[in-house]
């Protein structure tokens, strides 16, 4: 597994690391504490030492079950959490007192003494563009609360404010085969100013693994269903942003036309990620071990040829960018 640094001020990363959200909720079947322990383990095993979580996955049980693992291993692993999507402060309940509490509410679970990277979860952009709430989590860093603090955003324009905020370490973004937009902009200026790029939904909530067909369905529960068309929240959350049908597809058109012999879809999407160097980790999520398997070996793979880069921008400029859907 190559690692990377995550920020200039930062710490080492695996550059393919894990997202924790499937340990708390909205995927459907809850995964039991075994499944959780038995991909948490995988990852560890193949290389991976960054988890991604949520004090709001499952109402804090992915940080539990992330804490309780930690117990068990002796690698040191990386862990960066959210505030921000609870409903202590969500949507407009943003204090330096609710702050401190989520902050000292993720430690107790995480079982840490100080977490290693605090981000804010999707916040409204009034509270990034007012600034303010920068100000709390560097005095929360000079305390020794947390060891780094960075801004899961969605949007370009909320990206390009919070690569303002001194000591800004790193944005968490959506970023996959359909949905570039912010190769132009967005991860040029955050390479400039050393900021780190982690990067959610790489493989557009499960499309871009090419394993589900117009047939296949989720459960109530699943965010797949609930939020297909941002009934939810922000539907880029779920698929990128594209209608299902569409990208199946696109899937499809990508298989057929440029998906080369020598790899599986899950290989080209994330190849084709770590292959920007703007990029310090992608993080997948799991719902089984043999996903993080599969995931975490990409790392040792080539890189994909230019011929295929271009072809994968093609196909993006001609047919996928006007079809997504939310703030983008
Ligand atoms: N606002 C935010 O900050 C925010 C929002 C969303 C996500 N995140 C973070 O980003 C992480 C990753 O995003 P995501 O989980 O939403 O989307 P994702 O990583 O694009 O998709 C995860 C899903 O893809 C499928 N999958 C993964 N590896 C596979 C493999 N090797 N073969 C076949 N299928 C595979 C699984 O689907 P099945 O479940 O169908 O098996 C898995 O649940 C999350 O876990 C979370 O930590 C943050």
């Amino acid at each position: 597994m190559q690692k990377r640094l995550l920020g200039i001020h930062g710490f080492k990363v695996s550059e393919v690391g894990l997202g924790c959200w499937q340990l708390g909720a909205d995927w459907g079947e809850s995964l039991s504490q075994t499944t959780s322990f038995n991909i948490l383990n995988e990852a560890v095993k193949n290389g991976i030492t960054f988890f991604d979580t949520a004090d709001v996955y499952g109402n804090g049980k992915s940080e539990t079950t992330i804490g309780e693992f930690l117990k068990t291993t002796e690698t040191p692993i990386r862990v960066a959490t959210k505030f921000g999507r609870a409903a202590n402060a969500f949507p407009d309940k943003y204090t330096k007192a609710i702050l401190r509490e989520s902050v000292e509410a993720s430690i107790e679970r995480l079982d840490v003494e100080s977490l290693d990277l605090l981000q804010l979860h999707c916040i409204p952009i009034q509270y990034l563009k007012d600034g303010a709430i920068f100000d709390w989590l560097r005095e929360l860093k000079a305390e020794g609360l947390i060891k780094h603090f960075g801004a899961s955003v969605e949007t370009v324009e909320e990206g390009l404010i919070c690569l303002e905020q001194p000591g800004l370490l790193s944005l968490q973004v959506i970023f996959n085969i359909f949905r570039q937009k912010l190769v132009t902009e967005l991860l040029p200026q955050a390479q400039a100013k050393g900021v780190g790029i982690i990067v959610r939904l790489p493989l557009a909530s499960g499309l871009l693994s090419g394993k589900f067909t117009k047939d296949t369905t989720f459960s109530e529960n699943d965010h797949r269903n609930y939020n297909k068309n941002g009934e939810a929240f922000n539907v880029g959350e779920t698929f990128a942003g594209l209608p299902f049908q569409t990208g199946i597809d696109l899937v499809e058109t990508i298989k057929t036309n440029i998906l080369p012999s020598s790899l599986t879809m899950v290989q080209l999407a994330l190849r084709w990620l770590l292959d920007h160097p703007a990029v310090s980790s992608i993080i997948p999520g799991a719902s089984a071990p043999n996903q993080v398997i599969s995931n975490a070996a990409v790392s040792s793979l080539e890189s994909l040829s230019a011929e295929t880069h271009h072809a994968l921008t093609q196909l993006y400029n001609t047919q996928i960018h006007n079809q997504i859907r939310g703030g983008y």
